[in-house]
């Protein structure tokens, strides 16, 4: 059996955990249960770092012990990842008695093999980021990281020759181009190995500095430097040298850690293991920063972003997706609430929350909530599953290189080609044309794709994608699936088998308010949300040259619909708005604001049909929440309400 180790940092236990402690964790899971979908046992491990100068001093600020202190917030992140959904198998302490005693056996095993040695050191010592910085790396004599100035510290401690390693990483890294991903890290290693600038590690600091720390086997007046301390972690917690877990996982260790701490673990740790005898582990997964409007999270810009309250508001399978679709694998993503909303009601709302109310609600209404037994397949049943094949091949292919937002773009091809497929074939005509077996087809081309969806989202909305398979009548059942023949087999929802009547995953979101500038500041203009940069969803202006092209592909995402204005009214505090309620044949009116009240009255409006953009992503203006945009043709002179040139049912497509 294929086996799958992945490793979150284990986080300093100095602040709260917040989004970027999150996203780690959110991307381990749902790598982590994406192997196991796949048929791999696999062992998912986080936990804490909690020994060094940066807890010792928070620790002291607080007026409690380092422990107490330690004992606090690791608790805090130990409940982090139940709060998101996420099920590691072993939560790691470094003030573990377990942990401690590995950490002393590599050490003395390396100082035996003499890797360790006795010397003495001058460097500017950045204590918040514990470690010695050269000349070479300070911008402006300050830390590049803390922006502070370090402190000249010269001392007599040991050091690991980590120098001696350079030739062997540089050749290992050359050899292994899956061992740092995404590639652009992979280069950033090789740089700095290939600059020779790699010098010996001084892992010791002495007592009389730092008491707080694991004592050095073979000198009781220095305990070990943080980092040399906490990278053992991966392997004591597999119960290195002897433990059969260590066997079985460390071969296929995978490492998942943002930029931040690239070096420690491109660098220190490889040159580690192979000075200890071990054999390196299988891959570094790289992924950028979350930043907060463009800026970078931190307390005294009170920008962080408490995961806890992202959960309760918008629920954990929402969060989830948001993160793991929102940020390219390794490069940087600007956290907004309005991009979270944004997202949620255009993608889960809209796209997939639509797709399972319709398909389940047709069930119903045509098949008493039966699913109903295929019959013959036609051209464009076969074209969609050809579509669904390479979508969910797609998925697979990404999600298995931490590639999560592509994974999920892949697959969305899928949800929105269901969509467009159920709006073609039309269900609705062939049930009022008695066309019952084409119409039974349809519906289950439909319902086993939403399985297939739902299985495949698992990695990514545990709770929501279990919720759809209840909803299909086939509750979740880990041994049972196998993921990578999902693209390919067809006709696993039985027939007979009742279906929920709605599914209701996934509610429309108001557009927050944005957040007030103050919490962010000296970035006013990126305060702004982008919604809100964009023109209202009214008539748009008309352009000033010739259009840019678009592909066909790109126009066929619009959902244009004819409906009729019900109500249209001013909008209270904007001159040029009318709220207006246009039918488009749904359950509900839709509300839209259209900046139309320069051109035509509310009464001119209403019982008016016009041809309105369905698929607009909604989004606040001056208070009113609006779904869509009325269209209009205008010269230089006249504006007019474009229209389908008689009546037709509210709801019809323009195509
Ligand atoms: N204790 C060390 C890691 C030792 S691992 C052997 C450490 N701890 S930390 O608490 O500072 O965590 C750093 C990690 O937290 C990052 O590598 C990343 O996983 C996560 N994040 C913290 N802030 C982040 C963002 N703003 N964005 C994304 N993730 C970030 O370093």
């Amino acid at each position: 059996m294929d086996r799958f180790f992945v490793t979150t940092p284990i986080f300093y236990v100095n602040a709260k955990p917040h989004l970027g402690h999150a996203f780690t964790t959110i991307l381990a899971d749902s790598v982590s249960r994406f192997h196991a979908l796949m048929g791999e046992e696999t062992y998912f491990l986080t936990g804490t770092d909690e020994h060094g100068d940066k807890i010792a001093k928070a620790a002291e600020a607080a007026g409690q012990s380092p422990k107490e202190y330690a004992d606090q917030i690791s608790g805090m992140f130990r409940s982090l990842a139940p709060m998101l959904g996420a099920k590691p198998n072993q939560f790691i302490r470094t003030t573990d008695a377990d942990h401690i005693k590995t950490v002393q056996k590599v050490l003395q095993k390396v100082y035996e093999a003499g890797d360790i040695y006795f010397g003495e050191y001058g460097g500017h010592y950045c204590f918040g980021c514990e470690r010695f910085y050269t000349e070479k790396e300070l911008v402006d004599g300050l830390c590049p990281d803390h922006k502070t100035k370090p402190e000249y510290i010269s001392e007599k401690n040991y050091f690991f020759r980590m120098s001696k390693y350079q030739g062997w990483l540089h050749d290992y890294i050359s050899e292994h181009p899956d061992f740092i991903r995404p590639a652009r890290y992979r280069n950033e290693v090789l740089s700095l190995l290939e600059s020779g600038a790699l010098e010996d590690l001084c892992i010791s600091r002495p007592k009389s500095r730092l008491t707080w720390g694991i004592e050095l086997p073979f000198d009781t007046n220095f305990v070990c430097y943080v980092w040399f301390d906490a990278l053992l972690n991966y392997v004591s917690a597999l119960n290195y040298p002897r433990g059969e877990r260590f066997k079985k996982f460390w071969p296929v260790a995978n490492h998942v850690v943002a930029k931040d701490i690239l070096k420690p673990h491109a660098v220190f740790w490889p040159t580690m293991l192979k000075a200890a005898g071990l054999q390196p582990y299988q891959s570094l997964n790289v992924h950028g920063y979350w930043l907060v409007r463009d800026t970078k999270m931190s307390k005294s810009l009170g920008n962080v972003v408490s995961p806890r309250n992202m959960v309760d508001t918008y629920g954990v399978s929402a969060f989830r997706y948001f993160l793991l679709r929102e940020m390219a694998f390794g490069s940087d993503a600007s956290f907004t609430e309005e991009a979270l909303v944004t997202r949620l009601n255009a993608d889960l709302a809209n796209d997939l929350g639509n797709l399972f109310n319709r398909a389940l609600s047709m069930t119903h209404k045509y098949f008493d909530g039966k699913v109903p037994a295929p019959g013959k397949e036609f051209q464009e049943d076969a074209e969609l599953k050809h579509l669904g094949l390479d979508a969910m091949q797609g998925f697979q292919t990404n999600f298995g290189e931490f590639r999560t937002a592509r994974a999920l773009e892949s697959l969305w091809e899928l949800v929105r080609a269901l969509n467009k497929y159920i709006d073609q074939t039309a269900p609705w005509t062939l049930y009022k044309n008695k066309q019952l077996d084409r119409l039974g087809t349809v519906l289950y081309v439909v319902l086993e794709h939403m399985r297939k969806l739902a299985v495949h989202l698992w990695p990514v909305m545990p709770e929501a994608s279990e919720k759809m398979l209840e909803q299909l009548g086939m509750p979740f059942d880990l041994s049972k699936v196998a993921l990578a023949k999902e693209p390919e087999v067809w006709g696993v929802l039985e027939s007979g088998v009742t279906v929920a009547e709605t599914s209701n995953l996934f509610p429309r979101v108001d557009v927050p308010e944005p957040a007030p500038v103050s919490q962010a500041p000296g970035k006013a203009a990126a305060a702004k949300p982008k919604a809100e940069k964009k023109t209202a969803s009214a008539a748009p202006a008309a352009p000033a040259g010739p259009a840019e092209n678009v592909e066909f592909a790109d126009f066929q995402k619009l959902d244009l619909r004819v409906g009729t204005v019900l109500e249209a009214k001013k909008h209270p505090d904007a001159d040029k708005l009318l709220v207006v309620q246009v039918s488009l044949g749904e359950d509900k009116p839709r509300q839209i604001v259209a900046g139309l009240a320069d051109r035509f009255s509310p009464e001119e409006l209403v019982g008016k049909q016009v041809v309105v953009v369905a698929n607009l992503t909604p989004r606040k203006l001056r208070g009113f929440v609006s779904q869509g945009m009325i269209l209009v043709a205008k010269d230089a002179e006249v504006t007019r309400l474009l229209t389908a040139g008689g009546t037709l049912d509210d709801g019809g497509k323009v195509a």
